[in-house]
């Protein structure tokens, strides 16, 4: 850990999750510098942006997908570098643009995370979490004949199965048709005030993120350019 990196995890923290000097240089480029960014328990910031300005890069760093070079990331208020990583993306769970799910059916796919750790969901609770992203009924169905909604459901539902604090989502809904998209977002949303879940969602959609955030974060060229409330964002309030 260097001088700057001691600096910038010393001071307590008062979020859930909170980005100090957040930044990642890859090949020689700087995709994201300097962020400071906090979320608070049970907010959802919504992070938007032009294609290419970091948003992607930005939520790999929160879950230590990716490494920052340069900064650091607190779960409350701890530095994620001494929380061993696979405990760190159970606690911080992520749901990218297009699910990446198994090869198998849709309870193998659910009930993954539990059994890395050797503590299996039984069928009854995979259950229940296919009842409730709408999928009852579809545990033993394979996934490879899934639509593209009903996919993003299972993935979903795999994160949810590791009963994470803080979800990441990656566009969740831009590889969908419209009704499924809306079908996701108020699933989405709803999951995450009925759970009060700490949430950090990318979207290139602006009414999207007024509809499920608290707070708009947007990023520039691997900056932060404004940030507040989607009235203040989107309407200089
Ligand atoms: N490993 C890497 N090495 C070099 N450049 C990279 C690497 N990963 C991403 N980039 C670049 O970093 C920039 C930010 O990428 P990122 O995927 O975070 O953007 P984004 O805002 O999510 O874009 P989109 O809206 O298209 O998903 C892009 O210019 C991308 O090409
Ligand atoms: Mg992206």
């Amino acid at each position: 850990m260097s001088a700057l990196d001691r600096k910038l995890s010393g001071s307590p923290s008062s979020f859930k999750l909170e980005a100090r000097g957040l930044s990642r240089v890859a090949s020689g480029k700087p995709l994201l510098q300097g962020i400071d960014l906090g979320v608070s328990q049970g907010e959802t910031l919504a992070v938007i942006g032009p294609s290419g300005s970091g948003k992607s890069t930005l939520l790999r760093l929160l879950n230590r997908l990716d490494e920052p070079t340069a900064g650091t990331v607190l779960l409350e208020g701890i530095d994620y570098r001494t929380i061993p990583p696979q405990e760190l993306r159970r606690r911080v769970g992520m749901v990218m643009q297009a699910p990446h799910l198994f090869p198998g059916n849709v309870s193998q796919n659910v009930g993954y995370g539990p059994r890395q750790r050797n503590a299996p969901l039984p069928d009854s609770d995979i259950e229940v979490l296919l009842e409730r992203v709408g999928l009852a009924g579809y545990a033993s169905r394979e996934v490879s004949h899934l639509s593209g909604g009903e996919a993003q459901r299972v993935s979903l539902a795999r994160t949810l199965a590791n009963d994470p604090e803080v979800l990441l989502l990656d566009e969740p809904t831009s590889a969908l048709d419209d009704e499924a998209a809306r079908g996701i977002e108020a699933l989405v949303g709803d999951i995450i005030r009925e759970r009060a879940m700490t949430c950090v969602i990318v979207t290139h959609d602006l009414a999207q993120a007024a509809r499920l955030a608290d707070r708009i974060v947007i990023l520039n060229a691997g900056r932060i350019k404004a940030i507040g409330s989607p009235e203040e964002v989107i309407h200089g309030k």
